[in-house]
């Protein structure tokens, strides 16, 4: 799964301010424990020199290495029994002074040795990337759970042969398994329908589910994702250099992408190209996809060319949304 340098490196800078301030909180509390209970200060001294003792005595020949282990052993524990006693005795925890790493599997450094990025440091990836995509979408309140079927007729809907209501239940089936199981052999998905459907709504709740999981999501409108290209085709020389930083390559390089509102944008000879780079790169790079738009296939075809039409039919499981204006609907409550 692909990270994202941006959110990487900000979710680096949060996960080191989150280990500076637990060591500074130890260093006060000890300073502060040590001022309360001198004894303690120097229980911790000689356990350092028992533990280096410990690890001399295994290299140790003359004498008995094995009782003068065990003897180091035993005073060893004499010791953290003692200081365990004296902290409760004042009325701390007795762990309160323990500096173990928070994750056992890094020592809270946030890499693995292979150099990849740990579970501990890949969790602050994952709050960092769903602060940002809050910023966009309602994440507080669209999720599958908060999803309604109350907005759909079950009377069938003319043209389709089944009511909005049958059909939305698959449609939400879909998407949760999508969301549930998204991996690499996921494949992409078309909303196509009328306004006011849930398409937003849904696309919201595969983002926050995936993004929940690990991997990397950008969700944005079709008309800001092309403006983006825009901006830096003309802000810089070599328009697509690797530069992991930047916008364009966040919406090719992430795992999911989801584009919303596709076919509101004004369209020109740019958004055409821009359009086919993003479908056709990515479906190499079998990285996945979700559009949504109020544009049937056909007129796709018409407005971004055969080529992007073609890998839409062929690549994309399309979702027809039909039923009554849900904006509509909830105005006239
Ligand atoms: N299943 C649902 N349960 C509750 N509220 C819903 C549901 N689906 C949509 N809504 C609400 O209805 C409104 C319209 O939904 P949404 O924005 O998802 O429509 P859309 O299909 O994306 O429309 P457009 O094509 O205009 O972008 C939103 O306020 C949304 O929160
Ligand atoms: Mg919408
Ligand atoms: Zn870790």
């Amino acid at each position: 799964m692909a990270q994202d340098a941006g959110i990487l490196s900000a979710a680096y800078r949060r996960y080191q301010a989150d280990r500076d301030a637990r060591r500074e909180r130890l260093e006060r509390r000890t300073a502060e424990v040590y001022r309360r209970l001198p004894r303690l200060e120097r229980i911790e001294g000689e356990l350092r020199s028992t533990a280096a003792r410990l690890v001399l005595a295994a290299f140790e020949s003359e004498g008995d290495p094995e009782q003068t282990l065990r003897e180091l052993e035993r005073s060893n524990l004499e010791l953290q029994a003692e200081r365990a006693e004296l902290l409760v005795g004042a009325g701390y925890p007795y762990d309160y002074l323990d500096d173990g790493p928070v994750c056992p599997t890094c020592q809270d450094t946030g890499y693995l040795r292979d150099g990849s990025p740990c579970q501990c440091l890949l969790a602050y990836c994952a709050r960092e990337q769903n602060r940002r995509l809050s910023k966009l979408l309602d994440l507080g309140s669209q999720s599958f759970d908060t999803f309604s079927f109350d907005w759909y007729s079950s009377v069938p809907w003319e043209g389709y042969g089944i009511s909005p209501l049958e059909n939305m239940e698959a449609i939400r089936e879909i998407c949760g398994n999508y969301a549930h199981t998204f991996g690499p052999r996921s494949g992409n998905l078309l909303f196509t329908g009328a306004p006011g459907l849930g398409k937003t709504f849904l696309s919201a709740c595969i983002a926050r589910e995936v993004s929940d999981h690990g991997f990397s999501v950008v969700y944005d409108t079709a008309s800001h994702v092309f403006q983006q290209f825009e901006r830096e085709k003309f802000g810089r020389e070599s328009a697509y250099e690797e530069d992991p930083d930047r916008e364009i390559n966040r919406c090719l390089g992430c795992d999911l992408l989801i584009m919303d509102d596709l076919g509101t944008e004004l369209l020109t000879a740019f958004v055409q190209s821009a359009f086919y780079r993003i479908v056709n790169e990515r479906l190499l790079a079998r990285r996945k996809t979700v559009l949504s738009t109020n544009l049937p296939l056909e007129e796709l075809g018409r407005r971004y060319g055969e080529a992007v039409l073609s890998r839409l039919s062929g690549e994309y499981q399309l979702l027809r949304f039909f039923g009554d204006d849900i904006r509509l609907l909830k105005r006239d409550l």
